[in-house]
């Protein structure tokens, strides 16, 4: 394990001097034999372990880990196996929206190494969610990968916010695309960098489009689970407003939290962060604002419902925090990036440490 950890610093030292968009590229390819030999990812789960007391059920559903990779890093579902393999308990895969669409214009993707944060501006690049999930389907069919696999939801970039019908109906092509592939799905209307995406987050918008996809979806307990993402960045009142229409609309669950708009108490020098711009920041600099969130989320929510706690983890001791805030489950993007390959089984080792003390 050790020497892996060594390998990947030097490997990040070479990823880290391409862009993060050619990093990220990189390495999806170099997990492209992993995805498609069984007898690899047999290998490589046995030099990635993951405690086996760590399995937990939660929506109908098992899931070995509580550990699991947020949205946005495998936004067209196409190295599922890989990843699962490398010891992530559960995979977000998306954000897709109906239709395909392209990245935001580059540059849209940059490190704060000295915070160990990403600043994003991509805007949901995917092939659209009728291709992603007949795709899946063909290849590998619900199930095939081993851990759960929820599909994260979006709105079309063209689809314009003011009419909520046409938004709705957006949503609702997505989620007709994706419903039988997936295990469960996110609802993201907290992603900063889809304009005024996150006004999608008032109660009455909310209402409107989470009683559709529910009504599409059928009640709790007897359809795919729907939970919903938010934003860090909402107001105490803001958030209570939202929560008491996921209560309402009686949602699954909730994903805290997206990324922030927020650059307070960054380490960073003040020129990169000016020069990087605008975007959602993630990583640690999050981690605090996700776990008071989470805290809010359990307490307006009560028991039941699943929350998923989401920023800045890069330790078991950080994913132990949200779990005792009360999160279900947890997820990780930034701190997979900057710890590597083997960051997922090395959290989950070190909360399987931690929790059976
Ligand atoms: C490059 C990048 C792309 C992202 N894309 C998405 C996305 O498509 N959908 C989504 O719900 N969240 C997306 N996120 C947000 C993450 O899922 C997560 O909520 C956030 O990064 C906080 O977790 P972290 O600190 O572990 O990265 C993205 C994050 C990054 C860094």
């Amino acid at each position: 394990m050790l020497r892996v950890a060594r390998m990947y610093s030097v490997l990040r030292s070479l990823l880290f001097a391409l862009s993060p968009e050619e990093a990220h590229s990189l390495a999806f390819h170099a997990m492209a034999p992993l995805e498609s030999s069984a007898f690899l990812r047999d290998r490589v789960r046995r030099v990635f372990p993951v405690p086996e007391s760590l399995v937990i059920s939660k929506m109908g559903l098992t899931f070995p880990t509580p550990i699991g990779l947020a949205g946005g890093f495998d936004k067209n579902a196409l190295r599922t196996r890989a990843l699962a393999a490398l010891g992530f308990g559960f995979l977000e895969v998306g954000t897709v929206t109906a239709e395909a669409q392209e990245e935001n214009p580059p540059p849209n993707m940059f490190r704060l190494p000295d915070d160990r944060a990403i600043v994003n501006r991509l805007g949901f690049p995917n092939d659209g969610a009728k291709a992603v999930a007949e795709r899946l389907k063909r290849e590998l069919g619900r199930g095939v990968t081993g851990v759960p696999v929820g599909f994260s939801i979006g709105k079309s970039r063209a689809v314009p916010i003011e009419s909520i019908d046409a938004v709705a109906q957006d949503y609702l092509a997505s989620f007709r695309a994706v419903r039988e592939v997936a295990d469960f799905v996110v609802v993201n209307v907290s992603s900063p960098n889809t304009k005024n995406l996150r006004a999608l987050q008032g109660p009455e918008l909310a209402r409107t489009l989470l009683l559709a996809l529910r009504r599409e979806g059928g009640e709790r307990g007897t359809h795919v689970p729907l939970l919903l993402k938010v934003s860090p960045d909402l107001t105490a009142e803001a958030l209570d407003a939202l929560l008491d229409v996921v209560s309402e609309v009686k949602l699954d669950g909730v994903v805290a939290t997206n990324t922030t708009l927020s650059r307070a108490g960054l380490r960073s020098r003040e020129d990169l962060v000016r020069f990087v711009g605008e975007g959602g920041l993630s990583g640690p600099p999050l981690h605090i604002r996700a776990l008071e969130v989470v805290r809010r989320s359990r307490a307006r929510l009560g028991a039941g419902v699943t929350i998923i706690g989401v920023g800045g983890i890069e330790t078991g001791a950080a994913a132990r925090a949200f779990l005792a805030e009360g999160a279900d489950l947890v997820q990780l993007y930034t701190g997979f990036v900057y710890g590597g390959p083997g960051t997922p089984s090395r959290i989950a080792r070190e909360l399987g440490a931690i929790v059976s003390v």
